[in-house]
């Protein structure tokens, strides 16, 4: 069951040694880097790595690509429009590169993991010189030393197994924090490409989450949301430890206000998570579970391992030990041999649950994967057509859900403002995720305020700041 490899202190410290190195002899040169994101917060939260080691190694950010001497696109696989737009978006740096021949340009993340890409960029792009993979972030040092000698390099797969732990990074967020509790996924849900590029699932040691949210929360950090690709199969590759005993054991962090988790997979959420739900006092009271489908033929050829009427059980208990729980989705229509009832058994149960909002996808095949060999292939113009009725249903569904909420109160965490004519709103979330806008000082961003919901339109609720007698 132990598949995990932990990164020695010393492979990290000779890391760090040599970015230390490269700082000496590059700080004096006043190098910018540029990084941009594409995919899920699994995503984000590397490129904060990865912009870390490059702070390390003695870059500092820019924003605008044409000021940087190294550009990384971290990049995402799990839809195929993705790897299009990649493409595009590669090609229209080699101007830069030819104004700039100094200029480090790295492709990095999930797709550079699928099989052949990683050459076929390199091929393709001679302005490229450097691409690699999620696992091996930790050698961006090494990587960084090799290109600076001339060299093009590329370094993926190797280290499909592994935790590093203590890299640099570089948060920009001052009150909300990404922590990753897993690595990679066992799953195999037939549609998904992710347990390919991400390897085998690995969960990180109780002490070291501990120890991060501990740190995070002591430099004005009070939100943390605990990431995994399924979340509740935390520490199943551990001697010990379980999701609901890592929400217990990290609600009474000093400092910590709300605690947030994703992704939930519905077979793993189990009752202890429930009771941890609802006996903690900073866990935050929103659950994204993904449901996928609401027909039962197609979660098993999905290989979901739950029904339909499994998925509503785990709502209606939810509900019953969390009263203002609210849920997110994501669905996929138009998965192989999804029939016009089947599709119909999604839209009743995302009317059943009245979702506070669904991420929907039309089904991509992604190669290697089980489904894309499947037969009873949906035409485009059906999925589109799907997408389209399934989101009007959810917009629907949406609007109905934030009228429950006029007259509601709680406490809000203040996101950013809107400049208006002469009006400064401010925005910001309830614990169940909940968005609500109202008048305010835009001192207030980052702060804890209470908030009354006065009116809702199409997409958001209204309110007014109140204080507590
Ligand atoms: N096609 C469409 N949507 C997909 N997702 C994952 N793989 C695919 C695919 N091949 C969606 C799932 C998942 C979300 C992150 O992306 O809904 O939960
Ligand atoms: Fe993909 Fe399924 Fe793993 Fe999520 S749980 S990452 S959908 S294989």
């Amino acid at each position: 069951m132990q598949n995990r490899v932990l990164i020695s202190e010393k492979q990290i410290n000779r890391q760090m040694n040599l970015a230390d190195q490269l700082n000496r002899e590059l700080k004096s040169r006043n190098l910018k880097f540029y990084v941009e994101t594409f995919g899920c917060q699994m995503n984000v939260r590397d490129s904060e790595t990865i912009k870390g080691i490059l702070v390390r190694i003695g870059y500092t950010e820019c924003a605008e690509k044409e000021e940087a001497d190294l550009i990384f696109y971290n990049t995402c696989c799990v839809r195929e429009h993705a790897e299009k737009r990649l493409m595009g978006n590669i090609g229209a740096l080699k101007d830069l590169k030819d104004a700039n021949p100094g200029l480090i340009i790295g492709i990095c993340g999930c797709m550079m993991q699928q099989d052949g890409m990683a050459k076929k960029l390199l091929k393709r792009f001679p302005h490229v010189s450097l691409i690699f993979g999620p696992n091996v972030v930790f050698r961006i040092p090494e990587m960084i030393e090799r290109v600076l000698s001339g060299e093009r390099v590329i370094m993926t797969d190797e280290e499909n197994f592994a935790i590093a732990e203590n890299l640099p990074q570089l948060r920009d967020n001052p009150r909300s924090a990404f922590v990753n509790i897993t690595f990679g996924c066992n799953n195999f849900c037939t549609y998904c490409i992710v347990p390919f590029v991400r390897g085998r699932e690995r969960s990180r040691d109780f002490e070291n989450i501990y120890k991060e949210v501990e740190t995070l929360c002591s430099s004005g950090i009070t939100e943390i949301t605990l990431l995994g690709q399924n979340v509740n199969s935390y520490a199943n590759d551990l001697n010990s430890g379980s999701f609901a005993e890592l929400l217990v054991g990290l609600n009474d962090i000093p400092g910590l206000k709300r605690l947030r988790f994703m992704s939930s997979h519905p077979k793993d959420l189990n009752d202890d998570v429930i009771k941890a739900i609802a006996s903690t006092s900073h866990v935050c009271h929103h659950v994204h579970l993904p449901v996928q489908s609401g027909s039962n033929e197609i979660l098993k050829r999905m290989n979901r391992k739950y029904s339909r009427e499994e998925y509503l059980d785990i709502i209606r208990k939810l509900r019953a030990a969390v009263p203002d729980i609210e849920f997110t989705t994501d669905i996929i229509v138009g998965f192989p041999g999804e029939t016009e009832e089947m599709f119909q058994e999604t839209l009743s149960l995302v009317d059943e649950v009245g979702f506070a909002a669904a991420f929907t996808f039309a089904y991509s095949p992604r190669a290697g994967t089980a489904a894309a060999k499947m037969k009873d292939q949906i035409p485009e113009y059906i999925k589109k057509r799907r997408l389209q009725e399934l989101n009007q249903l959810q917009a629907k569904k949406t609007v109905e859900n934030n009228q429950k909420y006029i007259g509601y109160e709680g406490e809000v965490l203040v996101e950013g403002f809107d400049q208006r004519t002469n009006e400064t709103l401010l925005y910001g979330k309830y614990s169940n995720f909940k968005m609500v806008y109202f008048p305010g000082n835009p001192e207030q961003v980052n702060t804890y305020v209470n908030v009354r919901v006065l009116a809702t339109n199409k997409n958001s609720m209204i309110g007014e700041q109140f204080q507590i007698k």
